[in-house]
């Protein structure tokens, strides 16, 4: 008998066909410096202020695609970040005020976050990477900066407390049935998974940045 293999749904290959970027990612010389206790205050200020712009776009081309049949599926202001990042922000750069941030690695983020407005599947990857990132790896993030900086009860990460989703792993699990349920060709979804390996790349940019400036981030 003859076995064929079994459809695979978006959500599987959308992580499957990133894994190698994940690591990527996660082993970048920032985030596993970050991780170790080795970036100051003003490293982690700077990386949120880095994170504005791209949640701000990633924010305002959700609320113009919310009734899109693609997009509008997968978009959920409740989990949106922008308010989350604020507060942490104010509350890290404290007196010093936000610092001014000119970031190639982020301009170029957000210029393609705002070109996948006009292809919806597209802004799907976006979507996923960031904010299906922030309610995976990012809940340890959280709770590693929490004992490494000795943070107050609460506060500097709200950016990784979702009060909308009380318990991450349901949410996850519904997101996924949700990308898994797009009407999308098998090109598109193709696409998408190319664009998702994208947005890895740019996330990447972002930490290399940073890295470059890891000698003045020193703890
Ligand atoms: C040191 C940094 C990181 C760590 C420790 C980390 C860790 C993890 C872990 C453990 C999971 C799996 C969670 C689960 O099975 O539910 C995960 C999933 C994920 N991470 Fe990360 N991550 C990191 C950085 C990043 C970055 C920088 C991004 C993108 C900007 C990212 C995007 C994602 C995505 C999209 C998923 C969901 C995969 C899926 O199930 O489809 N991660 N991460």
């Amino acid at each position: 008998m003859t076995v064929l293999p079994t459809e695979l749904g978006l959500s599987v290959l959308m992580r499957d066909g990133s894994q190698a970027e994940h690591k990527d990612a996660e082993g970048s010389n920032f985030m596993s410096s970050l991780l170790d206790g080795q970036v100051n205050e003003a490293g982690y200020t700077e990386y949120l202020a880095m994170l504005r712009p791209i949640y701000a776009a990633l924010e305002s081309v959700a609320a113009r695609l919310a009734d899109d049949p693609i997009a509008g599926t997968m978009i959920d202001p409740a989990i949106n970040r922008l308010d989350a990042i604020d507060q942490d922000l104010a509350f890290w750069a404290g007196d010093a005020g936000v610092p001014e941030i000119r970031s190639k690695a982020v301009d170029t983020y957000v210029a393609r976050i705002e070109a996948s407005a006009a292809d919806p599947a597209l802004f799907v990857a976006h979507h996923y990477t960031r904010y299906l990132g922030d309610l995976s790896g990012g809940q340890a993030i959280g709770r590693i900066l929490a004992r490494a900086f000795d943070l107050p009860e609460g506060q500097g990460i709200a950016f990784y407390r979702f009060d909308a989703v009380p318990k991450p792993k349901p949410y996850k699990d519904q997101y996924r049935a949700r990308l898994d349920s797009l009407p999308l060709t098998s090109e598109d979804q193709q696409r998408v998974v190319e664009e998702v390996k994208v947005v890895f790349g740019l996330n990447g940019a972002l930490f290399t940045e940073l890295s470059a400036h890891l000698p003045r981030f020193a703890r």
